[in-house]
This record gives C-alpha cells, sequence and structure tokens, in this order.
C-alpha cells in the first residue's frame, strides 16, 4: 500500500473535483488517495480519496484577513492539510518555526499534516541538501507528536520542472528522513517524495527503499494522468 497524494495548487473548479471523484471511486486500489485542494473546493471526499487543504494558518482565529484555520478546514470534512509546501516557503514566508506551529494547530484539529521539506537549487549546489532536510525534519515536526504525521520530501528545484533527481539521490534523502523520524521516536511515519511525477516514473520512484508514496502536482489534475499513477504500485 502506497500513499498517493495530488496537489492542484491554485487550479480547478468545484466541477472539476466532482468529476475526479466520482472516476476515482470506481477504482479498485488498496492504495490510500488523498487529494489537497483550495479551500472552496474542501469536502468530505468519498470511500476512495480523502481531501486535504493545502495550508492552514498558524493562529487559531482572529484578525487575520484571508487566513483559514485548521479547525476551518476540519469543519469541511476535510482529514488533511500539507503544511510548509516549497511555494508557501517561498511565496508566503513560512519559517520551519511556522510550519512546527501550523502541525501542532492541525494535530489539535484532528487533521493528518503532510509536512513538506526540500532544498532550493542554492541548497543543493552549496552542498547543503542533507543539512537542509534533517533541519527541516527536526525543527518542523512538533516535538510532542503521538499520532499520524505524513512527512513530503520535495527538492524544491525539481518542483514543475519536469526534473526529478537521481533515484540515488532520492534513495539517499529518504534514508536521512526515516532515520531522524526513527531518532525522533517517529518509525513507522509514511514519508512521499514529491516533484516532476508522472505516470512515466511513478512506479520506479515508488520501488525506491522509504519512499511510502508521491505528492503529484501538475500530474493530478486530470484522471487521465493521475490515475496512471495510483495504478503503478499495489
Ligand atoms: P509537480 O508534480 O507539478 O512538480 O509539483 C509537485 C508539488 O509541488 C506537489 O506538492
Amino acid at each position: 500500500m502506497k500513499i498517493i497524494a495530488g496537489n492542484w495548487k491554485m487550479n480547478g473548479t468545484r466541477s472539476d473535483l466532482t468529476k475526479m471523484l466520482c472516476t476515482l471511486s470506481n477504482l479498485d486500489t488498496a492504495n490510500r488517495i488523498i487529494l489537497c485542494v483550495p479551500y472552496t473546493m474542501l469536502c468530505g471526499g468519498n470511500d476512495v480519496v480523502s481531501i486535504g487543504a493545502q495550508d492552514i494558518s498558524c493562529h487559531t482565529h482572529g484578525a487575520f484577513t484571508g487566513e483559514i484555520s485548521a479547525q476551518m478546514v476540519a469543519e469541511t470534512g476535510a482529514k488533511y492539510t500539507i503544511i510548509g509546501h516549497s511555494e508557501c516557503r517561498a511565496y508566503h514566508g513560512d519559517t520551519n518555526s511556522t510550519v512546527r506551529q501550523k502541525a501542532t494547530l492541525a494535530l489539535a484539529n484532528g487533521l493528518i499534516p503532510i509536512i513538506c521539506v526540500g532544498e532550493t537549487m542554492d541548497e543543493k549546489q552549496a552542498g547543503k541538501t542533507m543539512a537542509v532536510i534533517e533541519s527541516g525534519v527536526r525543527e518542523s515536526i512538533p516535538s510532542d507528536v503521538n499520532t499520524d504525521i505524513i512527512v513530503a520530501y520535495e527538492p524544491r528545484w525539481a518542483i514543475g520542472a519536469g526534473l526529478t533527481p537521481t533515484p540515488s539521490e532520492i534513495a539517499e534523502a529518504h534514508t536521512l528522513i526515516a532515520n531522524t523520524l526513527s531518532d525522533m521516536g517517529l518509525a513507522g511515519t509514511p514519508v512521499l517524495y514529491g516533484a516532476s511525477v508522472k505516470g512515466n516514473n511513478a512506479a520506479e520512484i515508488m520501488s525506491i527503499p522509504h519512499v511510502d508514496g508521491v505528492l503529484v502536482g501538475g500530474a493530478s489534475l486530470k484522471s487521465d494522468d493521475f490515475i496512471p499513477i495510483i495504478t503503478s504500485v499495489k
């Protein structure tokens, strides 16, 4: 069983989601399927697909115009939320510290956080990939986690670029994350790989040790692209 999560980013309409949920509901798969959609589309999903948000506020409530709290997401029936996505770190100034606050609020409201970590191209070129990943995991995850969380490794330079790290680079990153989680008392936490996952590379990526699933951007928008990823693994 693998976890196949889609991130629609700022794409799609409610009718697109209705169609996708209907199409995916016919799939015979043991994989866990999650779609992280814009706030206006949040709902309870169906028997085959769970729904997640793409971010939450680091505050519980109050004068934070435009923000959405973990509690608000939870009351839509959504079960997950991405936190610390590369684009939120780049455009909204999320840091490991704010990601940790958001993860705490997600857990307090019964949401499973999908906590993203990964290096930028500058960090990669400076030889800091492993240090950025390890500090991302150690600093973004709350210390008192005693329930399900998911971690996603997203090499930030590869997102939407049609680029992927080599299988050995992915293996090295995921082994580091698994070992770090184990050291934090969180052995067994699923770790997803995300960046330029497509139907033609999904099976190979998910055969790499410590890759428990994928977080898919562009290729999750159309069922013709998403279904081959879901069915590429048992
Ligand atoms: P792409 O699959 O489009 O590279 O996006 C990856 C991503 O950001 C998933 O969260």
